[in-house]
């Protein structure tokens, strides 16, 4: 008789986002009038730029002949995108090695997939509120999982403590769901203590490009010492709009060895098995962000969002609201007004104003409280958005 994984019972029934959009559907199903504007889940609105598009159309037409035709490619990403991402690497500092980088279909599966080289027995350190991935997939595989408390006395930014010991650490910065952003000397506090305790930092960098501030680090590996200690997962989802086109890195230094190895190899072993590789086309697609012309269109649609997450901090200051995130972030992580729990400010929210955001309390117990809003969405959507919010909830900041 098969058995099933156990660990599957003592996991959420749905995934946040998905329980949100059945309740938004349930919503919309039951009210087929209400002009419903979704700023939950982080998902773009912006197209693909014209430097991605005519990339896309190039590789279509490689695909069609012979000569330029590609079949099977290599599981951990063609040189031409590595070499790109080796270069945008440079740019912030950090020197890679083209092996030291794997092209995947996006970072929520490599932060799932990498735990396949991970004991069983490590012990998790997560913040709390934290991105369900972190924790859905270590408890699907029974770790033990230690909460480290994100709150407003720590700006969302939870340090090492010395009493807890974690061999697994994920850090997100920008943070998703807060849009905290860690600086160069807090990071430096997680290198150090990942590097006594021996400890792997899951880094998660996959809103690193809406960090404003220069001074603030971009990667972990701007940190000296993190190349012995962590591994960087990173994006094109958010970045360059690839949400429905998938793509996204992950880098595995060589010099990260635990227990007399090097995960490197691990990861390559792994991903040569279980991993196809991304396609042909879609790579170069994603190498089409890193070209001049790129660049500068996909930074067109960074501040195109940047210009809506103030829509949304302006209208919170205005009520008195107190919230974090939106600058470094296209998160903005607010208290719910008139201390209303978050699942019950999510419904008065969907039903005074028909607007749809993320309850805290779905990223954790530290949650309760908070809500999260998105600057995804267009600029129309946003701003009446945020009129509706502030008729519904102008008396109650
Ligand atoms: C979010 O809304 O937190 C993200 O879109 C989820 C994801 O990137 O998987």
């Amino acid at each position: 008789m098969a058995h099933i994984n156990a660990n599957y019972l003592n996991i959420k029934e749905s995934y946040l986002f998905s329980e949100v959009a059945n309740r938004a559907n349930k919503y919309k199903a039951e009210n087929p009038g209400a002009d419903v504007i979704r700023l939950g889940i982080g998902d773009v609105t912006r197209p693909l730029c014209p430097a991605v598009i005519e990339a896309l159309h190039s590789a279509v037409n490689d695909m069609s002949e012979t000569e330029t035709f590609k079949g099977y490619g290599p599981e951990q990403g063609y040189g031409f995108l590595k070499e790109s991402l080796r270069a945008y690497y440079a740019e912030k500092g950090v020197e890679l090695d083209i092996d030291e980088i794997f092209v995947s279909d996006g970072a929520k599966s490599d932060l799932g997939n990498i735990l396949d080289i991970f004991s069983k027995d490590n012990v998790v350190l997560v913040p709390d509120p934290v991105y369900p991935v972190y924790v859905d997939t270590n408890i699907m595989d029974g770790r033990k999982i230690v909460y480290l408390s994100a709150n407003e006395s720590n700006n969302f930014l939870p340090l090492p403590d010395e009493n807890i010991k974690a061999d697994l650490i994920y850090i997100c910065s920008p943070n998703n769901p807060t849009g905290a952003c860690y600086n160069r000397e807090q990071l430096t506090q997680w290198v150090a203590y990942a590097r006594k305790n021996n400890s792997v930092i899951l880094y998660d960098a996959a809103y690193e490009c809406f960090v404003s501030d220069d001074s603030l680090p971009r990667s972990i590996y701007e940190i000296e010492g993190a190349k012995e200690c962590a591994i960087e997962f990173c994006s094109f989802s958010k970045t360059a709009g690839f949400t429905g086109t998938r793509c996204g890195y992950t880098v595995v230094p060589f010099a990260l060895e635990r227990d007399g190895h090097k995960l490197n190899k691990f990861w390559l072993r792994r991903q040569t098995t279980k991993f196809n590789g991304v396609s042909y086309i879609v790579q170069k697609a994603a190498a089409a962000v890193f070209t001049e012309e790129g660049k500068k269109q996909i930074y067109e649609n960074i501040n195109y969002y940047k210009e809506n997450a103030k829509t949304i901090t302006d209208t919170l200051d205005r009520l008195g609201i107190w919230y974090c995130g939106g600058k470094h972030s296209p998160y903005i992580w607010f208290r719910c007004p008139d201390n209303m729990g978050s699942w019950e400010f999510f419904d008065a929210l969907l039903s005074k104003a028909n607007v749809v955001g993320t309850p805290g309390e779905g990223f954790g117990e530290n949650g309760k409280g908070y809500f999260r809003l998105t600057s995804f969405s267009t600029h129309e959507n946003t701003k009446e958005a945020m009129k509706r919010f502030e008729k519904a909830f102008g008396n109650n900041g």
